[in-house]
């Protein structure tokens, strides 16, 4: 989700912003590149691996137990529900009813809350984050003044035949049951984090910040620096431009509309070493199904994910392909594995502004993750080979 962006007005300034940000800056950074010749060309790095493509999709604001948690019944290695797991109402009150887990996912009126003070709620059922592991105690309590039913809507989960997709890729290839969003905090920290490894300091979905730009090193640069290529493949826009370092003009053709080139680039052959497919982040009159109801964004998202699938399984490329679904953060929606608290690398030393002087020091609840690939021995989760796709991988494995 692009930052306070809503319909309308508000949204056209923003995209407005951005594309002068992105013209501005291109410019001079595209001088400053000009200026120091482009006589050497950069040597191509070799793929050993034989996957050479790797394309990243970045679903939205879901916890793993809520989208996967129930696929233990038929598949008890995944670290998903028992049906045993709950959270009390409130936590003060020891005769307060206790909220159970369900397999009843569907509408759910308003978001559940996932800004920081939120999820240090979710996690550790209070301010104190000093609990280690991590109760994971205070979801249902968070959601309690959000409406009616939110306790039972953030404690619930989809059954199996409510995610078709989903479950039928758990089973052919590997879902990662430890993969944990970056940041415990909203959209646009996470979704830095997945391409750079930091959030530059980032902790909530700081607009202006958002605008100016962030300046840390991407895996964008790395792969150019080793002659690789990269595509990213947008809806209505795409979120990548908050780095700046896409924002130079040579940049430009790198930018795909989705539904013009994505297809088509797969069936030619064509898809870049590093593919981003970004999300249709507004809600739009001309997609009426684009609406605010995340049960409907889930039958959304199946969709979605099976368009692409399809597109990567048809192509010439299918080889040599990685796909790897995740997720940004987990919509306030409850999780049972404690999120790390300790040994979590800081990123790059930069402390998140105040209130809080976030340290970057621990992670956001699970979300769900699958890597998708020829390559993933069925069943197993195994990947038949080593995946050592490189600078790819290394940085995402961070997330
Ligand atoms: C993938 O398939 C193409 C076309 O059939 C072939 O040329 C290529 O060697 C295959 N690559 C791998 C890693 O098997
Ligand atoms: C939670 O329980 C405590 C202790 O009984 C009570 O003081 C407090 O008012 C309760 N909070 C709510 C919102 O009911
Ligand atoms: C995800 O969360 C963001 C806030 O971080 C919110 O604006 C957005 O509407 C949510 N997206 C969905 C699909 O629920």
């Amino acid at each position: 989700m692009v930052a306070g962006a809503r319909p309308g007005g508000r949204r056209h300034l923003l995209v407005g912003a951005l594309l002068l940000a992105l013209v501005v800056s291109g410019h001079c950074l595209d001088a400053h590149h000009n200026n120091r010749g482009l006589k050497r060309r950069r040597r191509k790095h070799e793929i050993h691996s034989p996957v050479k493509t790797v394309v990243v999709v970045v679903m939205e604001n879901r916890s793993f137990d809520h989208i996967l948690g129930w696929l233990r019944a038929e598949r008890p290695d995944i670290d998903g529900l028992t049906g045993a797991e709950s959270n009390r109402l409130n936590l003060s009150d020891p005769a307060s009813p206790e909220i159970f887990v369900t397999d009843k996912a569907g509408y759910v009126d308003s978001d559940p809350g996932h800004g920081f003070e939120d999820i240090r709620e979710q996690i550790f059922g209070s301010a104190d984050t000093s609990a280690s592991p991590a109760p994971m105690s205070g979801f249902a309590q968070n959601a309690r003044g959000m409406g009616l039913g939110m306790p039972q809507n953030v404690m619930s989960g989809f059954a199996p035949d409510s995610v078709p997709v989903y479950a039928a890729l758990a089973d052919e290839f590997a879902v990662f049951d430890r993969w944990f969003a970056s940041v415990p905090t909203s959209t646009q920290p996470n979704r830095l984090f997945v391409h750079s490894a930091t959030s530059h300091g980032l902790t909530f979905n700081a607009r202006k910040d958002l605008i100016n730009g962030f300046p840390q090193k991407t895996i964008f640069d790395s792969l150019e620096e080793n002659g690789l290529s990269f595509g990213i493949y947008y809806q209505n826009i795409p979120a990548t431009l908050f780095y700046q370092s896409l924002r130079r003009l040579k940049h430009l053709v790198k930018f795909h509309q989705y539904s013009l080139k994505f297809k088509h680039d797969a069936a030619r052959g064509k898809l870049p070493n590093y593919v981003v497919i970004e999300q249709r982040y507004f809600d739009c009159k001309e997609f009426p199904a684009n609406d605010d109801h995340p049960s409907h964004d889930v039958a959304r998202g199946q969709r979605f994910v099976k368009e692409v699938y399809e597109t990567l399984r048809a192509s010439p490329q299918w080889n040599e392909t990685a796909l790897i679904i995740t997720y940004d953060e987990h919509g306030g929606f409850y999780d049972h594995v404690p999120t790390p608290v300790e040994g979590v690398p800081q990123p790059d030393g930069i402390v998140g502004p105040d209130p809080y002087y976030f340290k970057f020091e621990r992670l956001g609840v699970r979300v769900p993750s699958f890597l998708i690939s020829p390559w993933v021995e069925k069943g197993t989760g195994e990947l038949s080979l080593p995946l050592n796709f490189d600078v790819q991988v290394n940085l995402i494995a961070q997330h």
